[in-house]
């Protein structure tokens, strides 16, 4: 996805100029970076945001629920200008084909506890997803180092009952020169995606295919190389990839689409051709070119990135991969071409599609069926291929023949959002994902529902809040001039229940959720109008390290400056070292025999490790006593007598069920949480000394650096231990 590093913000814009007629319904805003969309049988929609929440929509009243956060290792914003798993989170979903019966789906997201991206199954339990449900299906190893992008990571199930999942080349593209990143270089893995999308044996720059079973999956007939085969991986169905965003396969024929985000050369030189984005269409198994060719298989020559010279030349009918940390086959299948292409500057051969930023997708194929209540296009369009691009904000029409040939192709849709992922729902619905203004941490995702138009658009309202307790429906008007029907919702997390009727609402017991007003006019067309009653964000706390250290060793003194606070006096910097798994990993943690013995013992109820509950975090407790002989001591018998005073205000009660032997167990567990940590306090401006090397710590991990007061949002960096 990350293919332009000078976008900007786009203006927000919420009204699509459809070129085609349609009406339209934003039926869920606010979404945070949302990735995928799919629909169920039940016509609710479920959506994945990058760092990790899981949210049902239901769209006939714009309701919103949290089913689930998965832990992933995710860009988060206290550390927004990280060069660590950019790309990574929770980055697709589908619906198990038999959901009705069985309320499972399938996710795939960026492991915190290891380098790798899983795809597993997860079975909802009372509508929300069961964690412990959880089974893994396929793990993908991946670098999250030095600005690797590209995970892409899209997930279908196809009418042919076949799960399909695309994966991106795990590539920095910023240090090739906007040609193939083909660096050969021992430790230049990163930037060397000879490696990956042009490996055989190689999961990652593919689509994969698999069957899955009860106990894992299966491979079915059709892929490209016959499981056994020597250096290859069976579940490949195409091979060649970059970052193929958005997989949409034909519900008739099967043939997979995606969009494919291509390389940043803005015009030809001699170490290859322009950057080029596609829409590709595999009907078979197949190799589509990267790094070796890309848009209507333009070769890259190989080039020795030690000399910069040009070493061979690429034949497209016979691709080799002559990469030295290449594990699969040096002969790879000839390479195919896009069935769409386009540079930044104009397109000779699709005019249509515009000049600018690029980042292409593919979107649902079109069939005319009399017998739905829905059809977005005519009969003359039976057959036809939606394609959008994110940067450019617009939809497009691919007519398609009886061979699946380009007959013809019309602009669709435009003024859209970055449009992430588009599905058509049982009865011809389209929605549409847009993932809001900006690159990262956006709040105002959202899901467009259009509509064929039937000569009737939606009515228009807005919500004002007019005393402590009553709220009004405000601005209502339907273009056709018809009588409108206003009704009030509000919901949780949990629930949604219809609380009124009318013009205002009157409320007095309500302080969370969200409050909705849906405005309908006779044909059925609506709007959702929405109040949030969550607070707004703390302001946020900014942290510098003196010099802008790329690493730190352990036990070396870094300059820190904290700005933004609130209350000065209650800053608090701390650095932890964490092991060389993931950014989100490695928290200070209790091992399973001391969380079940804390569990059982009443503790949690008001102790967590890192955050503050009624009872200090332990891991304040641990930094406290760390360096106190008498530790054990003195925590016992609080323990035992229980007390105020060394916290605050609030006593903790006598721990009677906790045996002695217990409590030192417990202790010990509590004082350990700092290990490889060290803190500094009360001062906008001073020194942190870095522990000690913890005795079995893996080298080769990180500092996470965390600036807390009372009254902002933390802030938090991470650097590389040297
Ligand atoms: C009902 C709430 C509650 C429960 C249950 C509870 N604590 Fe506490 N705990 C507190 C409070 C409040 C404090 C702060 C007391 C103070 O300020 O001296 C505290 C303090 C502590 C301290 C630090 C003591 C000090 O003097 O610095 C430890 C260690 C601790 N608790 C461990 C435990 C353990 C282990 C359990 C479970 C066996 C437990 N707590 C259960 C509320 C609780």
């Amino acid at each position: 996805m990350q293919k332009n590093l000078s976008h900007g913000i786009v203006a927000a814009c919420c009204i699509a100029l459809s070129t085609a007629a349609t009406s339209e319904t934003i039926v869920a805003s606010n979404l945070r970076d949302p990735m995928e969309i799919t629909i169920a049988p039940s016509g609710d929609l479920f959506v994945v945001e990058r760092e990790g929440r899981v949210l049902r929509v239901h769209p006939t009243t714009g309701a919103m629920f949290v089913i689930g956060t998965i832990p992933v290792t995710a860009l988060r914003i206290q550390e927004k200008s990280s060069n660590w798993a950019r790309e990574d989170g929770l980055l697709g979903i589908t619906i198990d084909p038999a959901f009705e019966t069985n309320q499972r789906l399938y996710l795939y997201y960026s492991a915190p506890d290891k380098m790798l991206n899983r795809l597993s199954r997860f079975t909802l339990n009372e509508g929300l997803i069961d964690l412990k449900s959880e089974k893994m299906i396929l793990e993908i190893p991946t670098d999250r180092r030095d600005k690797v992008c590209h995970q892409a990571g899209s997930l279908s199930f196809g009418t042919d009952g076949l799960l399909y999942l695309s994966t991106g080349d795990n590539t920095n593209p910023f240090e090739s020169g906007g040609v193939a990143p083909i660096d050969d270089r021992d430790g230049r893995d990163h930037c060397n995606a000879m490696r990956s999308a042009g490996n055989t044996n190689d999961l990652r720059g593919k689509v994969l295919r698999i069957k899955p079973t009860e106990k894992g999956y299966d491979i079915p007939a059709g892929n490209l190389f016959k499981p056994g085969t020597p250096k290859t991986r069976p579940e490949i169905f195409v091979m060649g990839c970059r970052n193929p965003f958005r997989l949409s396969l034909d519900p008739k024929t099967h043939t997979v689409y995606w969009g494919e985000v291509g390389p940043d050369a803005n015009s030809p030189n001699n170490k290859g051709p322009a950057g080029h984005d596609e829409v590709n269409q595999a009907k078979t198994a197949g190799n589509h070119g990267w790094p070796f060719c890309v848009g209507n298989n333009k070769p890259y020559p190989i080039v020795d990135f030690a000399t910069g010279k040009i070493t061979s030349t690429t034949d497209p009918a016979a691709p080799i991969n002559p990469g030295t940390h290449n594990t699969g086959l040096r002969e790879l299948p000839p390479a195919r071409s896009a069935l769409i292409w386009y540079p930044y500057a104009d397109s000779a051969e699709f005019p249509l599609v515009g000049k600018g930023g690029r980042n292409a997708m593919a979107g649902p194929v079109f069939y005319f069926d009399a017998k739905r209540k829905y059809n977005i296009f005519n009969k003359e369009d039976d057959h036809t291929l939606i394609t959008y691009d994110w940067m450019r904000n617009k939809a497009w029409k691919v007519k398609l023949d009886a061979q699946e040939n380009i007959s013809g192709m019309t602009v669709f849709l435009e003024g859209l959002q970055h449009p992430m992922d588009m599905e058509v729902a049982a009865d011809g619905t389209i929605y549409l994902l847009e993932y809001g203004s900006d690159w990262y941490f956006n709040t105002n995702g959202k899901i467009r529902r259009i509509l064929p138009d039937q000569g009737n658009q939606a009515p228009k309202i807005a919500i004002k809040k007019t005393s402590a307790t009553q709220f009004d429906a405000v601005d209502v008007s339907d273009p056709e001039k018809e009588a409108v029907t206003i009704k009030w919702y509000h919901s949780t997390n949990t629930t949604d229940k219809e609380i009124g009727k009318g013009a205002t609402i009157t409320i007095s017991d309500i302080t969370s959720g969200e409050l909705r007003a849906v405005a309908t006019d006779p044909k059925g067309s609506y709007s959702v109008a929405r109040f949030s009653f969550e607070a707004p964000a703390l302001p946020p706390l900014t942290i510098k390290l003196a010099g802008k250290p790329a690493s730190a060793s352990f036990g070396q003194t870094l300059n820190y400056e904290v700005s933004g606070a609130k209350d000065q006096k209650t800053i608090a910097v701390r650095a932890r070292y964490i092991p060389p798994t993931g950014h989100d990993a490695g928290g200070p943690a209790f091992s399973d025999d001391v969380t079940k013995l804390i569990t059982s013992r009443q503790c949690l109820a008001c102790h967590q490790i890192d955050t503050t509950s009624v009872g200090p975090r332990y891991f304040d407790v641990s930094m406290r006593y760390r360096s106190d002989s008498q530790a054990m001591e003195k925590l016992r018998s609080k323990l035992k007598t229980g007390g105020a005073g060394a916290w605050g205000e609030i006593p903790m009660p006598p721990q009677a069920a906790v045996s002695d032997q217990e409590a030192t167990t417990i202790i010990n567990a509590i004082l350990g949480l700092s290990a490889g940590s060290s803190e500094a306090k009360g001062s906008a401006k001073g020194q942190l000394i870095l522990p000690p090397a913890p005795a079995s710590a893996a080298p080769n991990g990180a500092w996470e650096i965390i600036a807390e007061a009372s009254g902002n949002a933390r802030a938090r960096i991470l650097i590389n231990e040297k």
